[in-house]
C-alpha cells in the first residue's frame, strides 16, 4: 500500500464539494486515513509551495490558498500517488480528461479544486507538514 496527500482546496470548499470530492476519493479505492480542516496562514502556505516561489504565480498561489479553509487528507491506495493525479487530471481544468476531479470542479489553472502529491517522496514531505506520525498509525 501507498500513501499521498491531498488538499481539497479553498475553491471547493466555497462552492460546498468537498463532501463529493471526498466521495468520488472513496468510490476510487482510497482510504481515508487522516482528515484536517485548517486555514493556512501565509506563513503556512508559502511554506507548503515553497517549490514553486520562483514562479510568477507564487503570490496569486499563496494568497487563493490562504483565502478560506481547506482540507488536508492522507489517502492510502495501492499506487496511490499515480493514481490520485489521474483522479484529479490535468492542472489546468480545461486540460484535464473527462470526469477527473479537476475537470469537474476547477475553474482555472490556479483555482484547480484539488492538490496531490506528486512523487511518493514528497507525499511523505506534504503528509508531515499536516499530520503527525500518531495521526497515522493503525487503529
Ligand atoms: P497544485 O497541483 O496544488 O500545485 C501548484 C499549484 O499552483 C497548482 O496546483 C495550481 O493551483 C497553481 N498553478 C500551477 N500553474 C499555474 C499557473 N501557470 N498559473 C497560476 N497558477 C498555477
Amino acid at each position: 500500500m501507498e500513501q499521498t496527500l491531498t488538499i481539497i482546496k479553498p475553491d471547493s470548499m466555497a462552492a460546498g464539494n468537498a463532501g463529493k470530492i471526498l466521495a468520488h476519493l472513496e468510490q476510487e479505492g482510497f482510504q481515508i486515513l487522516a482528515l484536517r480542516r485548517i486555514h493556512l496562514s501565509e506563513a503556512q502556505a508559502r511554506s507548503f509551495y515553497e517549490v514553486h516561489k520562483e514562479r510568477p504565480f507564487y503570490d496569486d498561489l499563496v494568497a487563493y490558498m490562504t483565502e478560506a479553509p481547506v482540507i488536508a487528507a492522507a489517502l492510502e491506495r495501492e499506487d496511490a500517488v499515480a493514481h490520485l493525479r489521474r483522479v484529479m487530471g490535468a492542472t489546468n481544468p480545461e486540460e484535464a480528461a473527462a470526469g477527473t476531479i479537476r475537470a469537474l470542479y476547477g475553474t482555472s489553472i490556479e483555482r484547480n479544486a484539488i492538490h496531490g502529491s506528486d512523487s511518493p517522496e514528497n507525499a511523505a514531505i506534504e503528509t508531515d507538514f499536516f499530520f503527525s506520525r500518531a495521526d497515522l498509525l493503525p487503529s
